[in-house]
């Protein structure tokens, strides 16, 4: 069933708190709600909006707007240690992990408390300690806008990368994803090798799959702000990939500065590192600031508008850039 919304505040749809609207609205939980939003034509514009953890309004948006809100989680079959599972668009991504971890499946603890729902897990790849949905995704179901049609996407054609995937280019404004399948596993596989994972992992008493979670829970809480509490849209930027000569020369100057191996002999940067390092960690303008504890992270202290927090973003790649000669791009999507 529908339920639709004109001129609708966006402010507790979106995770970073900024209070613009939307001309219109539709929550949908099924594909013939899809088919019959669209059976008249497809408006010019229009986009999904899932559980708005990973987006900037800048202003407000004069189209349609698209929530998934179905949230069941099924177990399709299980073959040896093998347990497939089905989650709809519109699950909490951690209700997913949780569900997980209480049945005894591997492969999503690590992906513990990324806030978002589980159809959008497959566009930006979410990712975090070692792991990423792409390591247990398997397909993606989705409705097709232009024909209305319902598709299933193997991952293999998913075209996934770091924060990347094919939903974000040739499929983007085409598709919308109404569920996700996963295959975890029975085998016990822990991943402890990011940072301080094995260190909280043994100091709860081992590789349990619940150890882990609380882990990465405890690890996520310590570091980064809850959006109930502080406005905020988890990394605000991505960690730069630049080619082994850029790293080389910069690693002369900064030996200590973190990097790590990329495809195609590339190396990963970190961002937050680089914005600590040109001084801006806690750096507060007005009702936006860089995070305190993680610098990859812009905060909304309360009030800030889309165009501010984006105006400030602004002047940390900049800051940045004018001292590392590194161009850090936004990971959050912008509108
Ligand atoms: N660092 C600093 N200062 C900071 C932040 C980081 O010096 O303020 C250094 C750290 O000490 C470490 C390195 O930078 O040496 C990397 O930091 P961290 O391990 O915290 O990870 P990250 O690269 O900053 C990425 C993801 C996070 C994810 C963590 C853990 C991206 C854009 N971000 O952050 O994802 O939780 O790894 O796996 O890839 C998100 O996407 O919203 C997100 C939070």
């Amino acid at each position: 069933m529908i339920r639709e919304f004109h001129h609708i505040s966006l402010r507790d749809r979106n995770s970073f708190g900024v209070d613009q609207q939307a001309a219109r609205l539709v929550e949908f939980e099924n594909p013939d709600d899809l088919r019959a939003l669209f059976a008249h034509g497809v408006p010019p514009r229009w986009m999904v909006l899932s559980g708005g953890n990973n987006i900037l309004f800048t202003q407000d948006y004069d189209g349609l707007l698209v929530t998934p809100v179905a949230r069941q989680i099924s177990l399709l079959s299980e073959q040896g240690d093998t347990v497939r599972v089905r989650a709809e668009a519109g699950v909490e991504w951690d209700d997913l992990v949780e569900w997980a971890v209480e049945r005894g499946l591997w492969g999503l603890e690590n992906l513990s408390l990324i806030p978002g729902r589980a159809g959008a897990a497959p566009v930006q790849n979410i990712g975090a300690y070692g792991a990423e949905a792409a390591d247990t995704i398997r397909r993606v179901e989705m409705f097709c806008v232009e024909n209305g049609s319902m598709l299933t996407l193997d991952a293999a054609h998913c075209a996934f990368g770091y924060r990347e995937s094919v939903f974000k280019h040739t499929l983007r404004g085409r598709v919308i994803i109404t569920a996700i399948e996963l295959e975890l596993s029975r085998t016990p596989r822990p991943r402890l090798a990011y940072g301080d994972v094995e260190r909280e992992v043994e100091a709860r008493g081992g590789a349990s799959l619940r150890n882990i979670r609380e882990a990465i829970c405890a690890i996520r809480r310590a570091k980064l702000p809850d959006p109930a509490v502080l406005g905020n849209a988890g990394s605000f930027f991505k960690n730069p990939v630049v080619e082994a000569s850029v790293a080389g020369k910069l690693l002369e100057q900064y030996p200590d500065m973190p990097h790590y191996p990329a495809p195609e002999g590339r190396v990963k940067l970190a961002a937050g590192w680089l914005i600590d390092r040109a001084g801006l960690k806690g750096h507060r303008e007005g009702a936006v600031g860089v995070h305190e504890r993680q610098a990859l992270v812009l905060v909304n202290y309360g009030g800030a508008t889309g165009g501010e927090v984006i105006a400030f973003a602004r002047k940390v790649q900049q800051t940045v850039c004018d001292k590392f000669g590194i161009r850090i791009d936004t990971e959050v999507n912008l509108l």
